[in-house]
């Protein structure tokens, strides 16, 4: 039901925008007719109720939520008050609009849609009748001149939140003296006089979430009403004038993540009312006023992603209200005020990614739930935390400081803790019962491990010292990194039975088999699961266990000494995206039979025993569908290079890449994956199933023979090509130069013959080219990349000459070539550019 009531008096036609508000009619119609889809839908459940009586109820608990939030939410709701001062005997009058009183089928909502404006109306909610997916916009300055126009002049409360109003606001609101409470957020409102902010009653302004809502803030003479104004994620920009000083009445300041700059004024500090202030991701700078000790009411505090330096503000111990406070990613230095520490009502400190030194105060005594302290220069503790049967701490965070010595006892409330990348050392103590995160990564720890509680979750004890056999897994845990340590033994057999989803016990020197119920017991586990064992000393088969659910991502066994053949039943992990077997004595022939691996990405067989020619009769498009990086490397390959055997490599730029020096960073993750790919003449590592945007093929030191084929410049998205250490004859295709995005050539050590094909020249994003020790001839192309290489990148063809080798192309005209000193220069130089 649809109606705003009205007490007095209704408008005449010509007072009001009826226009505006039949327009509004139509797209609720729209959106009705839509919705009579759902009633289709209803309907088909009617039919299939006795087949699936149990999965209805759920359904209809679930259309019944829905229902009822789609009905608050998208309709127009309209509260009238009458006022004080005006008699109520006068009859409503109705005005009823036509097109909707048509019936909508499943929509009774609409059916009855009755709209009275009248002049004595002090509240109009008419949030969201606009956002059930509704994407076209309507013009903010007709709708709320509209409003205007009909002289509500006891309208107080305006909200249209998230109406999809656009464009610039314009001045008519000026006209509606009494607002004192005006919503206009999560709109695409670009424009707001700076004029409303002075009216004289209006306390609540809310402009949040127009993202593209420029301006700034006026001056605010005294007397301006003001209390609550919201600004968060529009574009607002500028300084914080001074005069908000006298805004004696403000309560809530929200204007994070705008465009302010500048330093804050001292007279924010004296706003005595204030309880919350959200100055978070804007551009201030300049140290925090010393008047913010001044803040008595203060609950919120958010100055997070700023450029604010100098010491932390200290705020008055005796405050009782401040609940959260964040300075995080700033640039403050100095250590931390006691009197931090001591509000007794703070619940939420973050203070990380500053360059906070000293010692951590004793914090325990209060109230604090969460405290993050991370990155900064923190090096120990100042009491190591003595009587704690009173804290509430859940969350600590002292990662990447400069912590060290033993660990001291934690309270026992405590879920979460991280002291990752620190210099703590010794071993480790018994941990509080209630905790679910630990990571102790990147520290100095060693010994064996205690029993870790039953409630853990994620455990990170990478790089440290840790040694003697590994722990036996908790049931429940899901996240184990046990990586960089120096663990030996073997697997125990409780991995089996413990639900974890990403496993990584890389960089170890645990030793005998892969226990055959490992693979088995990726069964039903969600999300999908990642096994990294590599750089250890497994042996044996790799179990030919991988159960017809099995829910793996990312395999890595690399660095093992796993032999015998690949096992077949790998086909069953349909969601396999990297698989590293590489530096094992796995001895098969190539594997065609994971080419059905939709989501196969990385494929990583180096250093192995694999034999025999890569060959067969058809070629599919389907096949190794999302294969970009594959390396079959230091093998005993024979016959023809296989590259059109992996379409997805041709076909696809499967990664546009617009930006390169991105293309090799790895994400922040927890858990490793070990690539080994001599790409670039470098190892690097990637992280988990962070598969680097890259497509690269190594081909390198096996016997391909036969000669480079040209349609290898079909392979436009290459990036990295080794074809090195074989035996391919005939010449290099000038076809290479189509290859635009090749970063890296490799054709070293084969028999290739004729000259360099000048076209190579193109390849501007060339950095490493190396076709040393074949038997090529001639000028090697001068210009652009080729100027960069260096001697060694074509040394081992004895008639090749050119500056690069310092032999000159005609001897008779000897001069011509500058003193060899100045081209070592040169080329050094450059190539330090061209890594870059
Ligand atoms: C505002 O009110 C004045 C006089 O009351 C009127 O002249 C003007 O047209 C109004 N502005 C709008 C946009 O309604
Ligand atoms: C914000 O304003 C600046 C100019 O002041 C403009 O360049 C930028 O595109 C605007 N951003 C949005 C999201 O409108
Ligand atoms: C606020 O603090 C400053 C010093 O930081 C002081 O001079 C001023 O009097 C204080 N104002 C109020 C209202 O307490
Ligand atoms: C804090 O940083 C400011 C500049 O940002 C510097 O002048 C001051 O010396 C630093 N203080 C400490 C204790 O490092
Ligand atoms: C740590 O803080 C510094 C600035 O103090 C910042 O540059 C760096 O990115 C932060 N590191 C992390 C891991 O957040
Ligand atoms: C620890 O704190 C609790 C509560 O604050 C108190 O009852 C107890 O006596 C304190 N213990 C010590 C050893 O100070
Ligand atoms: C486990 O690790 C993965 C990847 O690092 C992450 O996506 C997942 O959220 C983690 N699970 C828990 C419980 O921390
Ligand atoms: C794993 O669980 C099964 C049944 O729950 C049990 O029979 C078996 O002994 C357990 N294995 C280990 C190594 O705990
Ligand atoms: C593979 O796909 C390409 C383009 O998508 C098409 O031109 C070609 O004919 C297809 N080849 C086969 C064998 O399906
Ligand atoms: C190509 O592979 C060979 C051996 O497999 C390796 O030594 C060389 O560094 C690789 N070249 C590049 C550019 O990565
Ligand atoms: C590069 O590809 C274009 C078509 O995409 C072709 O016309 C041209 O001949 C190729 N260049 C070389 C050097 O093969
Ligand atoms: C080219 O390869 C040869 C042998 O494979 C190696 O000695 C040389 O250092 C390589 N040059 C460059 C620039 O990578």
């Amino acid at each position: 039901m649809l109606c705003i009531e009205t007490s007095s008096t209704i408008l005449n036609d010509h007072e009001f925008d009826w226009e505006g508000w039949s327009q509004w009619v139509q797209q609720i119609r729209r959106q009705a007719v839509r919705r009579r889809y759902r009633l289709y839908v209803f309907l088909l459940d009617v039919i299939l109720f006795p087949l699936i009586l149990p999965c209805y109820f759920l359904y209809a608990i679930f259309k019944f939520i829905r229902r009822i939030s789609t009905t608050t939410t998208t309709l127009l709701k309209a509260k009238a008050r009458t006022t004080t001062t005006t008699t109520t005997t006068a009859t409503p009058m109705v005005r009823k609009i036509e097109e909707t009183t048509q019936p909508v089928i499943g929509q009774e909502e609409v059916r009855s849609l009755e709209i009275v404006i009248g002049i004595n109306i002090m509240e109009l909610h008419l949030d969201s009748f606009m956002s059930d997916g509704y994407t076209s916009t309507i013009s903010a300055h007709e709708w709320l001149s509209g409003i205007a126009s009909a002289e509500l002049h006891h309208l107080q409360v305006l909200t249209l939140r998230g109406c999809n109003l656009a464009g610039s606001v314009g001045t008519s609101m000026l006209n509606l003296s009494s607002l004192s409470h005006l919503d206009l957020s999560y709109n695409h409102i670009t424009d707001f006089p700076q004029q409303m902010f002075h009216l004289p009653n209006l306390k609540v302004l809310d402009l949040s979430d127009n993202h593209h809502l420029t301006g700034s803030l006026p001056e605010f003479p005294p007397g301006t009403a003001l209390q609550q104004l919201f600004l968060a994620y529009t574009n607002y920009t500028g300084r914080i004038p001074h005069s908000i000083g006298n805004l004696k009445q403000l309560t809530d300041l929200e204007v994070g993540n705008c465009g302010f700059f500048g330093p804050l004024p001292h007279s924010l500090g004296n706003l005595e009312q204030l309880a919350f202030l959200g100055l978070n991701g804007n551009n201030f700078e300049g140290e925090v006023p010393s008047s913010f000790s001044n803040f008595s009411s203060l609950e919120e505090l958010d100055m997070s992603f700023n450029g604010f330096v100098g010491p932390l503000p200290s705020l008055k111990a005796s405050r009782k209200t401040i609940a959260k406070i964040d300075l995080s990613n700033n640039q403050l230095n100095g250590t931390i005020p006691l009197s931090l520490f001591t509000l007794p009502s703070l619940q939420i400190l973050v203070l990380s990614n500053n360059q906070i030194q000293g010692k951590m105060p004793d914090w325990l005594c209060n109230n604090l739930e969460y405290l993050d302290l991370s990155n900064n220069s923190l090096v120990g503790f100042e009491d190591p935390f003595s009587n704690h049967s009173s804290s509430s701490l859940e969350f600590l965070d002292l990662s990447s400081n400069h912590f060290e010595g033993s660990l001291p006892i934690f309270p026992n409330s405590l879920e979460t803790l991280d002291l990752s990348s620190n210099h703590f050392e010794g071993s480790l103590p018994i941990f509080p019962s209630s905790l679910e995160t630990l990571d102790l990564s990147s520290n100095h720890f060693e010994g064996s491990l205690p029993i870790f509680p039953s409630s853990l979750e994620t455990l990170d004890l990478s790089s440290n010292n840790f040694e003697g056999s590994l722990p036996n897994f908790p049931k429940g845990m899901d996240n184990i990194s046990l990586s960089k340590n120096k663990f030996t033994g073997a697997i125990p057999l409780t991995i089996c039975n413990s639900s974890w989803s990403h496993i990584d016990l890389s960089h170890n020197q645990i030793s005998g088999e892969i226990p055959s119920c490992l693979f088995n017991s990726i069964m039903d586990r969600y999300p999908f699961s990642v096994v990294d064992l590599s750089k250890n000393k497994l042996q044996g088969m790799i179990p030919d266990t991988f159960g017809s659910e099995c829910w793996l991502e990312g395999l890595n066994l690399n660095g093992n000494q796993l032999e015998g053949s690949l096992p077949r039943s790998l086909v069953n992990c349909r969601g396999l995206r990297v698989l590293d077997l590489g530096n094992n004595q796995i001895d098969d022939t190539f594997p065609f039979w994971l080419e059905h691996l939709e989501s196969l990405q990385v494929l990583m067989l180096q250093s192995n025993k694999f034999h025999g020619p890569i060959r067969r009769r058809h070629i599919a498009n389907s096949s190794f569908e999302s294969l970009h990086i594959i390396s079959l490397s230091a093998n005993s390959f024979t016959g023809h290079l296989p590259l059109q055997y992996f379409p997805s490599l041709y076909f696809k730029g499967m990664y546009e890449i617009d930006d390169h020096q991105t293309s090799h960073t790895a994400m922040p993750n927890v858990f490793y994956t070990f690539l080994m790919f001599p790409n670039k003449g470098q190892a690097l590592e990637y992280k988990s199933i962070q598969i680097p945007e890259l497509n690269a093929v190594d081909l390198s030191s096996n016997l391909f023979d036969g000669e480079i084929p040209t349609s290898i410049g079909d392979y436009k998205s290459l990036m990295s090509l080794n074809l090195s250490h074989n035996n391919l004859v005939g010449k290099i295709p000038s076809s290479l130069a189509n290859l635009t995005q090749l970063e890296s050539l490799d054709l070293s050590n084969n028999d290739l013959v004729g000259e360099i094909p000048s076209e190579l020249t193109s390849l501007t994003f060339l950095s490493v080219l190396n076709v040393s020790r074949n038997h090529l001839i001639g000028m090697i192309p001068s210009g652009r990349q080729f100027d960069t290489f260096p001697s060694s990148s074509f040394e081992g063809n004895s008639r090749l000459c050119g500056i690069q080798l310092q032999i000159d192309c005609n001897p008779n005209k000897s001069g011509n070539v500058a003193p060899p000193s100045d081209h070592v220069n040169q080329s050094m130089v450059l190539i330090s550019i061209g890594y870059l």
